[in-house]
């Protein structure tokens, strides 16, 4: 794929029905657990992104075998701690902050040091999260600034801890998880709710956790060390892959979108229920169950009737990765739009809430930052006839995409570069964007 992509005109209006890729978070979850289940397990959609490629060639070097056509990857799992490598193998995370942080809970009784490593964006992140509950566990890390690269090495004797993760971050507390269930005896978390697809593993895979919910918190009970056979899985497409394609659709006059079979768990679908607060016309239709996680197609149409939001709290875990999409849709609508506690997005994969700021201000709309806090002064008449270069965003994949849609609704010469950065969640979302008729060079 080129490294820079220039956009130069409008999408036409669209009727379509598509299909995403599978969930990022699923996919590298049923690799992790796959990894760990005794006998063959076997995916059906499994996402084929750079990230995901990360926790194949992971468990890979952990001594556990794969094979992976078109259609389906086979695991051969070996059982709960059931790794084999030797001393300071080094494993390469890339991208992935789900793969780097949860892989630290699979090792927490490995018995060869690991050297855990990733690109430079990753390298920037904060580990501390994962380090402070592992270190609770027993395991033994070694670190120069609570960064990558991190020395990893199990414990004999690993114990259960109970822990408060205040941060809602998802990774943590699967992180955590994947420890207890290596651990013996009972872990307790009292956790902000973030999104709970390690828990529904758990509970499809008949591993014992308990999960009591009161209006803030989750508190997670889960006793360790029992073995679970291999398992198949079909894994349903992302949502957060579907929201490129939902705005697009919300800002491009007189269009509609049909994306078929995509996860929507409650604890993703933030986004939804922030743009319908908005008043956007979304629907979801053909809702189901699978293996404990919901399934729909979802249904968006144009319309040029939104309004601004002073969002609820509660929505932030629930649509964390979407917010960059969130705030383009704030700027075509009418009033200004509050968001709060939204600091973590300052620990993504770039400091997303600062490259949202100057975005924003480049295509001409009013905005006010803090450390934590982000306001919007909307403008539906917004278009644009300026050239817009759109360059050093630490790579980060959703702040690429988010300049394909807003060049795509709302005109302007826009020139992006690394689009590579795509391939880690999303490699056919230019494709994807052309069959929908949009013009990419
Ligand atoms: C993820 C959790 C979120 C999210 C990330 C994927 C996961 O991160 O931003 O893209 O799969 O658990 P945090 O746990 O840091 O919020």
């Amino acid at each position: 794929m080129k490294k820079i992509a220039y956009i130069s005109e409008r999408i036409k209006s669209f009727n379509k029905k598509i299909y995403v890729p599978g969930d990022k978070s699923l996919s590298i979850r049923w690799i992790l657990f796959a990894s760990q289940a005794v006998g063959t397990s076997t995916a059906y959609n499994l996402l084929k992104s750079e990230d995901v490629i990360s926790a194949l060639n992971a468990i890979k070097k952990l001594g556990i075998k794969y094979k992976i056509n078109k259609k389906i990857c086979k695991i051969y799992g070996r059982g709960l701690n059931g790794f084999n490598y030797k001393k300071n193998t080094i494993i390469n995370a890339g991208n992935s902050g789900t793969l780097a942080r949860l892989i630290f809970g699979l090792l927490v009784s490995s018995k060869n040091q690991i050297i855990l490593k990733g690109d430079k964006s990753l390298s920037k992140r904060d580990f501390s999260r994962v380090i402070v509950p592992m270190r609770m566990f027993g395991q033994n890390i070694k670190s120069r600034n609570l960064k990558l690269p991190i020395k990893i090495k199990g414990t004999n004797y690993p114990r259960p801890i109970n822990f408060y993760e205040k941060k809602g971050s998802a990774q943590v507390k699967s992180c955590i998880l994947l420890a207890a269930m290596n651990t013996p005896g009972t872990t307790v978390i009292k956790s902000i709710p973030s999104r709970d697809h390690t828990e529904k593993l758990f509970k499809y895979l008949k591993l014992p956790i308990k999960i009591l919910k009161n209006k803030k918190f989750d508190f997670i009970t889960c006793t360790g060390t029992k073995n679970y056979k291999g398992f198949n899985y079909i894994i349903p497409g992302d949502i957060s892959s579907s929201s490129f394609f939902i705005v697009l659709a919300l800002l491009t006059k007189n269009s509609k979108i049909l994306i078929k079979n995509v996860n929507v768990n409650k604890s993703r679908t933030g986004i939804i229920d922030i743009l319908k607060i908005m008043k956007a016309k979304i629907v979801l239709k053909n809702k189901k169950n699978y293996n404990g996680e919901e399934i729909a197609d979802i249904f968006v149409r144009n319309t040029n009737q939104l309004k601004s939001i002073n969002c609820p709290l509660r929505m932030n875990s629930r649509s964390i990765d979407e917010f960059l999409l969130i705030f383009l849709v704030c700027a075509k609508a009418n009033g200004v739009s509050k968001f709060n506690n939204i600091g973590e997005l300052r620990n993504k994969e770039t400091d997303r809430l600062k490259f949202a700021n100057k975005f924003l201000n480049k295509i001409g709309i009013k905005t006010e930052i803090t450390n934590n806090s982000f306001k919007i002064y909307g403008n539906p008449q917004l278009k644009l006839n300026k050239t817009y270069k759109i360059e050093k965003f630490d790579k980060d994949h959703r702040a690429c995409m988010l300049s394909f849609i807003a060049a795509l609704s709302l005109g302007g010469k826009w020139v992006i570069h690394d689009i590579d950065s795509i391939n880690t969640s999303f490699p056919n979302f230019v494709s994807l964007l052309k069959n929908l008729g949009a013009k990419i060079s």
